[in-house]
């Protein structure tokens, strides 16, 4: 392992996209997306279809964020932002034509719980006044631990919501401080303990390894006190370092205090382990969950599903995405909303579909978005009959030292990731991004794979 991580920590996207956003088309044609989502509709109506909706403000900046969101205290900035999702909703209705059926509905940010209980309902209420809602619809939300109330959670539990992942990252004071954070156990013990009460069915917690000044000291505190709340899913993420997207002047740390690959693998080898000993699986990349969750369930039978939202058990081919930066897929297409709130705004005010860019998916992508979905949610793809592309042979050629390492068997038509390869997966990926081998970036576009 100690010289894999050197190796194989390059630059390398995290596949909730193929192809990945910065290789999309240059050229976006809003006809010929609104297209694809009527001609998938006609398709995958009956299976359902899956709403994101980005709410992107918080009170106060968390310095290592890497989400798109707007910092203010101001919350008259809610109602009209919950009147623009709406409205876009409004927008995608008419492309249905008909009342559509909803099997998942995921509110993320930024911070949803920013906003009152009150307008959060409308919200739902607007949405599912022009929609079905699938008998196991799944609900979720992303809950910030110091403003999560009572309300927030007893509301939208009414609404239908069973599931709640809160942001916990790293209980070390030094490590709150440094990324602008500060968060005690109490304020988490305090809303996941509610949660439960309430019946929310599927807690998470999110957690990140690699944050600055942390140490292996720290990621097993965190993990023990984690353990003590016993979270149904835990997403244990790699920090995610792209200061050319993101940096602040509240920042309370240099790029040296960042542990390197090395350090960082092994802050994550020693969290899985303790993980693994208090009874997580270790699902796909980055997540773990207790066998009785949702999420374990799906990936034991082969259901999991990789979209811009990350892992998910609604295996649903169309995705909506609403509000400012929200990603839609319509399964032959993406498309990205503006990312700028007032853009967002005005152009729904002119009754247009508020999107900046986006990509058609041909023949090709159709084929190796599959298989990089086959490694992401089961490691392994097999690429004989519908799955054959013409430029296998040199994928192949290209995993020749992966194989070599260890990390994957390749035998006739068909690639699996050994376990000592699971934490490469990105890396294999990659040999199968045909788009970014063809047209390599010249400046880092992606966080490090390790
Ligand atoms: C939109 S955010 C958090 C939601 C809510 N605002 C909160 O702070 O609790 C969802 C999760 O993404 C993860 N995340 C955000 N930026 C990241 C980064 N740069 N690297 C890795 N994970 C990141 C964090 O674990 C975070 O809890």
């Amino acid at each position: 392992m100690e010289q894999l991580i050197p190796k194989y920590n390059v630059a390398g996207p995290r596949y909730t996209s193929y192809p990945t956003v910065p290789y999309w088309n240059d050229v976006f044609d809003y006809d010929t997306w609104e297209q694809t989502f009527r001609v998938s509709y006609q398709q995958h109506k009956n299976d359902g279809l899956s709403i994101y909706i980005h709410l992107p403000f918080c009170e106060s900046m968390c310095t290592f964020c890497g989400c798109h969101k707007r910092i203010t205290k101001n919350h008259e900035v809610e109602h009209p932002y919950v009147q623009s999702l709406l409205k876009e909703w409004s927008l995608y209705c008419k492309i249905f034509d008909e009342k559509p059926l909803v099997r998942e509905l995921h509110l993320g940010g930024g911070t949803p719980t920013f906003f009152s209980a009150k307008n959060l309902e409308d919200l739902i209420n607007g949405i599912f006044a022009t929609a079905r809602k699938a008998a196991d619809c799944e609900m979720s939300f992303e809950g910030h631990p110091n403003n999560t109330t009572r309300q927030h959670l007893e509301t939208l539990y009414t609404l239908g919501f069973r599931r709640v992942s809160f942001g916990v990252q790293d209980y070390s004071e030094k490590v709150q401080r440094a990324i602008h954070r500060i968060q005690p156990y109490q304020n988490v013990a305090k809303v996941t303990m509610l949660a439960r009460e309430i019946g929310y069915t599927s807690i998470s917690h999110d957690i990140i390894f690699g944050l600055p000044y942390q140490g292996v000291d720290n990621i097993v505190d965190t993990i023990e006190k984690t353990k003590t709340l016993a979270p149904d899913r835990i997403a244990f993420y790699s920090y995610a370092h792209v200061p050319w997207i993101k940096g602040n002047g509240q920042r309370g740390f240099r790029d040296e205090d960042i542990p390197n690959g090395e350090e960082k693998r092994v802050l994550y080898e020693i969290g899985k382990k303790l993980l693994q000993i208090y009874g997580y699986k270790e699902i796909g990349m980055d997540h773990f969950a207790l066998p009785s969750d949702s999420l374990y369930k799906a990936w034991d039978n082969g259901r999991l599903h990789r979209n811009f939202m990350g892992y998910t058990t609604s295996n649903t081919k169309m995705l909506v995405g609403l509000g400012a930066s929200a990603i839609g897929d319509s399964w032959y297409g993406f498309a990205q909303n503006s990312k700028n709130i007032e853009d967002y705004q005005q152009l729904l005010e002119w009754n247009q579909l508020p999107l900046f860019k986006g990509h058609i998916l041909n023949q090709e992508d159709l084929i190796l978005r599959q298989h990089i979905q086959n490694l992401m949610c089961r490691f392994e793809t097999s690429w004989s009959g519908e799955l054959y592309f013409h430029d296998i042979h040199s994928v192949i050629a290209s995993l020749h030292e992966m194989q070599h390492d260890g990390l994957l068997v390749i035998d006739k038509n068909h690639l699996k990731v050994t376990p000592a390869g699971k934490a490469f997966v990105r890396n294999i990926c990659m040999a199968f991004d045909l788009r970014m081998k063809r047209d390599a970036p010249e400046t880092q576009l992606f966080s490090m794979t390790v």
